[in-house]
């Protein structure tokens, strides 16, 4: 069926009314799961959701890693494995490293149907001289997702946000853009409203993911200009 969003420019039908880009829905009551959530930036995620209200449950490859873990986090954060994590979420935020990203989500393919997956992974590589781009095979690391999770509704955004920010309590606002990317406009509306729960930030759509490569590797220069000005950098996209 031809909808508006996938008509070309130019064709959409004269009687569908536009819709607001910054009419997003209600997502206070979804439950919010992360993958790997014991490391930094899961525990950050997870910090900052759970002290806006969200429902949040870390998950490890140990559930008492993930219990002990959410005990630290507070805010209301839960622990469970991975697979237990991924099947109480409506929403799964996949915080694992790269090295361990494919082999995670084909374990937990079946947990993650029907979710929808947020892949906030970034390939990178580090050598002497500082952090450079891996390019996967399949394009990017949230491509790999959605041929790894067929029956998943695979986006990715939060790839640009400081884990040490994330995870200071005593930081308020986090001032900054997140990039949201995906092939169904109903699922990154999801994830951009997550992302404006959490003070100081906005989520903002950010194209296909077949655009994803150049969203996660742009961490590699943000890695540079921290090491450059020791700062925690983020994004904003002016006059949006
Ligand atoms: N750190 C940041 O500032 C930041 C910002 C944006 C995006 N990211 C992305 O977020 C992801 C996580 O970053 P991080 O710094 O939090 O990483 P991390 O601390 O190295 O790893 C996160 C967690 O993943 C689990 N893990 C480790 N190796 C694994 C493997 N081979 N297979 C499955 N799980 C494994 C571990 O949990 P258990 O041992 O408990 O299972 C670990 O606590 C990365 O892909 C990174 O690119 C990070």
């Amino acid at each position: 069926m031809t909808t508006p969003d996938n008509n070309a420019p130019g064709q959409r039908a004269a009687t569908t009314p536009a819709k607001d880009p910054w009419d997003l829905p209600d997502v206070s009551g979804l439950v919010v799961g992360v993958l790997g959530g014991t490391g930094d930036q899961g525990r950050g995620l997870a910090y900052r959701l759970g002290r806006a209200g969200q429902q949040v449950i870390i998950g490890s490859r140990s559930a008492d890693r993930a219990r002990t873990a959410a005990e630290e986090i507070g805010a209301g954060v839960q622990g469970a494995a991975n697979d237990e994590c991924a099947r109480r979420s409506d929403v799964v935020i996949v915080a694992v490293p790269w090295d361990g990203h494919a082999a995670t989500l084909e374990a937990l393919r079946d947990d993650l149907a029907g979710k929808l997956v947020v892949d906030c992974v970034n390939p990178l590589g580090f050598d002497k001289r500082g952090a450079y781009a891996i390019v996967p095979k399949e394009g990017s690391a949230a491509e790999q997702a959605a041929g790894l999770l067929p029956e998943s509704r695979v986006t990715a955004a939060f790839h640009h946000l400081s884990a040490v920010l994330l995870q200071d309590p005593s930081v308020e606002r986090i001032d900054t853009d997140v990039m949201v990317l995906g092939d169904a406009r109903a699922d990154t509306d999801i994830v951009q409203a997550l992302a404006a729960r959490i003070p100081g930030m906005r989520g903002v759509f950010a194209g296909r993911l077949r655009n994803a490569h150049q969203v996660e590797s742009l961490v590699a220069n943000l890695i540079s200009t921290n090491r450059r000005y020791k700062a925690h950098a983020g994004l904003r996209l002016t006059d949006v």
